[in-house]
């Protein structure tokens, strides 16, 4: 049984990324259902975030489909349908399937390669009904869940290892950017914030005339060394200014936000002389996102001590309640 407080949100006016701080459903409602699926983002609007995120990678076709892996072995049935199409490294890869086929797959709660779910006390099944989406499916869901007129969230979109899709010949890019000009969310700064670790993807946004959505640069320890962006320069304060030149602000991994005697890091202190957005992630309250610190000591450290804009959180409702009760 799926235990969460689902009290109607209050009715406000403002943007969602006016709010402060902002509550970023992380893959939708992951803490309750499997990550982005519809239902997740349905029960995400219902709990109140102010930002539904999509990660997103390309089907072999060439659809933008809402998944956080290049892979589909560890939530989806992929190895049960298509077993003759795993790759030598085990994997199944979302290059060698078509839409048509990833939707004949049934989502199911994150496992490990072993097939253990990784957050074991999550949801257990059973997963049917549970599918992949389209991310024009998750964006529609998203403009019809608002129309209704009781909560406005917006859209977080990650556009996932774009260098992996370059190396396929496949422009991830492109194909985000065409959903974006269907749903008129090309000019929404203030509901449709676009998020990459590569700032190459990033900078192609902010050269395009008639792109001026709001830009995250993701930053994480331990990259991929594939990866385009130099992470441990983007901490600095020389880093942080490059930042600015093509971003409207930085998505670190919480770990990043403090210094060795846990006050705020050069990065924070960087991002906030230069107004840029801080948007932390993850929130869970399941799993210790800062080791010894537990859900409530997180909130209180990153938006009554750090102060930051808004957080990714598995559990919306939870991170929702606590702003109340801590009257940030
Ligand atoms: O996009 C912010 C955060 O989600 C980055 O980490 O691995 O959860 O996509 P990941
Ligand atoms: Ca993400």
């Amino acid at each position: 049984m799926v235990s969460h407080n689902n009290s109607k949100p209050e009715v406000t006016t403002m943007s969602p990324l006016q709010a402060k701080p902002a509550i970023i459903a992380h893959r939708g409602a992951c803490g309750y259902l499997p990550e982005h699926t519809l239902q997740g983002v349905e029960l995400a609007h219902q709990q109140g975030a102010h930002f539904i995120e999509q990660d997103v990678v390309l089907t072999g076709d060439g659809i933008p489909i809402v998944l956080h892996d290049i892979t589909l072995e560890l939530t989806t049935n992929v190895a049960v349908l298509f077993p003759e199409r795993q790759q030598h490294d085990g994997k199944f890869y979302c290059h060698d399937f078509t839409l048509k086929e990833i939707q004949s797959m049934t989502a199911h709660e994150r496992t490990d390669s072993e097939g253990r779910r990784v957050f074991p006390s999550r949801h257990a099944g059973p997963y049917d009904g549970f599918k992949v989406p389209t991310l024009a499916e998750e964006l529609s869901l998203i403009d019809s869940l608002n129309a209704k007129g009781n909560h406005q969230a917006g859209v977080y979109i990650e556009l996932k290892q774009p260098e992996h899709h370059e190396r396929l010949g496949a422009d991830l890019f492109k194909a985000v950017y065409d959903v974006l000009e269907r749903f008129d969310r090309l000019n929404d700064p203030q509901s449709t914030v676009i998020q990459c670790f590569d700032p190459e993807t990033l900078k192609r946004f902010k050269s395009d005339e008639r792109f001026s959505s709001t830009l995250i640069q993701l930053i994480c320890e331990g990259m991929p060394a594939d990866l385009r962006g130099d992470f441990d320069r983007m901490q600095t304060a020389q880093g942080i200014g490059e930042i600015r030149q093509y971003a409207d602000g930085i998505g670190p991994h919480i770990p990043l936000l403090f210094d060795k005697n846990g006050g705020p890091s050069k990065m924070v202190t960087a991002a906030k002389n230069l107004g840029l957005f801080l948007h932390p992630f993850t929130l869970r309250a399941d799993s210790a996102s800062l080791d010894g610190v537990n859900f409530t000591e997180l909130h209180k450290k990153l938006f009554v001590d750090l102060q930051v804009d808004g957080a990714f959180t598995d559990f919306s409702d939870k991170t929702r309640d606590l702003i109340r009760q801590l009257e940030i």
